[in-house]
């Protein structure tokens, strides 16, 4: 196998950048993986706390995911998307079978942008409106209709945004924009934004799209029942609800969806994500009447390999992983003591203002001393940056300041107090000496 610096230096010829966290040419460059852990091509393990892009939260190849991967191989990886296929009937009753009533229509895509495109477009079939507003720092994914509907970053500078989208104001309760405090505010963020929507509605609207935990957006948890308020503002005015659940769904925060904590049922839901247990599927799911009418009204959205037989399987194991393994539960365990670690290393170092979310997607904000809750985007980088030449992996969001955990559900606590001791050096440094010495 060509040495690293080779592989760099091959990339830097032939690869285009546009990747979201790293403009550098500069490693690691992985290999394999398994589990939690992944290796580079020097062979250097690390523990992977991003599980891949979040994809891989059921563990890095999966067997049983392999072997259905494999079995599609043997049998059919690709079909005519018109036609029906054995797999996808398949994966689309199993995917019936965890969604609550009345969500039971399930169309199969091949990213979260695609899905989240589709439900906006589903909407604006289902409505006859074409506005849509989602949260100020919500993500949804980068194609156009998704990028319009991004307002966690990577929105601007790509020309005039599609139209009918429109930000609104997110429960970000640590910076509250309005200077509010929860529950005394009784969700002015959500009386502001819909009185705005009202104002500036040009004809029906169409839905909000938000996830129930905003993850790129910082790891923003919003407060006990704004997503019910949510839904409540949606209905008076005929709009539809869609939860992106991409990255919250599917036994991640400890419960199989995001909105179940509020005891809400979106019209639309969207999965992506480990969904496909590292293979690329997305799909949307909302009920028999909106499927119907939108049917009627001759609604097409499909791709190449929408519904390709090998995806699906992939699916159908991951689904069959998360029953079996019941990885809600473990989503629970680790998260609970990540929780704790995390907590333990707050009381030790000012430099953590916020701990928040649940299960395998949790974070950190920090903040500068001083009180004035400044984001402390450099120590964040810092850190990140010593865990990583330490074989820790984790993201950041707001501009460093985040730091994000998602450990996939085969983590260890071994592997959880392992991550924290490399997090406590990466901090103990940078408190120390003004820095981690990490180049
Ligand atoms: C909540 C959410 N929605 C949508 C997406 C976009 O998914 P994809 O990158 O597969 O298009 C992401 C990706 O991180 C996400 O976290």
């Amino acid at each position: 196998m060509r040495t690293e610096a080779e592989l760099l230096e091959t990339a830097r010829r032939y690869s285009f950048r546009g990747r979201m966290d790293k403009a550098q040419f500069t490693g690691p460059v992985f290999v394999r993986g398994s589990g939690t852990v992944v290796e580079d091509v020097n062979g250097k393990r690390f523990l992977d706390f991003n599980s891949g892009q979040m994809c891989a939260a059921l563990g890095h190849n999966h067997p049983r995911v392999a072997a259905a991967v494999k079995e599609a191989c043997d049998t059919l990886m690709h079909a005519h998307s018109s036609h029906f296929n054995v797999k996808e009937i398949e994966l689309a009753e199993r995917v019936a079978g965890i969604m609550p009533a009345p969500l039971k229509k399930t169309l199969f895509l091949q990213s979260g942008a695609d899905a989240n495109e589709a439900a906006v477009n589903i909407a604006r079939k289902y409505t006859g409106g074409h506005d849509v507003a989602s949260p100020h720092i919500s993500f949804h994914g980068l194609s156009d209709t998704t990028r319009a509907l991004t307002f966690a970053g990577w929105h601007a500078g790509y020309g005039p945004a599609a139209p009918g989208a429109h930000a609104i104001v997110a429960p970000y309760c640590y910076r509250c924009p309005l200077n509010h405090s929860f529950p005394a505010c009784e969700f002015a963020c959500l009386k502001v934004s819909f009185d705005l929507l009202d104002a500036e509605a040009s004809g029906r609207p169409a839905a909000v799209i938000t996830e129930p935990l905003f993850s790129a957006g910082g790891v923003i948890e919003p407060p006990p029942g704004w997503l019910k308020r949510l839904k409540e503002m949606c209905e008076a005015r005929g709009m539809l609800l869609i939860v992106d659940e991409e990255q919250t769904g599917l036994g991640k925060l400890g419960t199989m969806f995001g909105f179940e904590r509020d005891g809400v049922v979106p019209d639309v839901v969207t999965i992506a994500k480990h969904f496909g247990g590292g293979v690329s599927i997305s799909a949307v799911t909302t009920s028999a009447e909106i499927e119907d009418k939108v049917a009627a009204a001759e609604f097409v959205v499909t791709h190449s390999h929408s519904n390709d037989p090998l995806i699906c399987a992939a699916g159908i194991a991951s689904l069959d992983v998360i029953a079996e393994e019941d990885v809600p539960a473990k989503a629970r365990s680790i998260g609970q003591r990540l929780k704790e670690r995390l907590t333990a290393l707050a009381q030790r170092f000012k430099l953590i203002g916020d701990i928040r979310g649940r299960g395998l997607l949790q974070g950190i904000e920090l903040v500068k001393e001083g009180g004035g809750r400044e984001p402390a985007k450099k120590e964040g980088a810092a850190i990140a940056r010593f865990c990583l030449e330490r074989g820790l992996i984790f993201s950041q969001r707001r501009g460093g300041s985040v730091l994000r955990f998602v450990p996939p559900a085969t983590t260890t606590p071994e592997q959880v107090d392992e991550a924290a001791e490399i997090l406590t050096e990466g901090f103990e440094r940078m408190t120390a000496g003004g820095g981690t010495g990490a180049a």
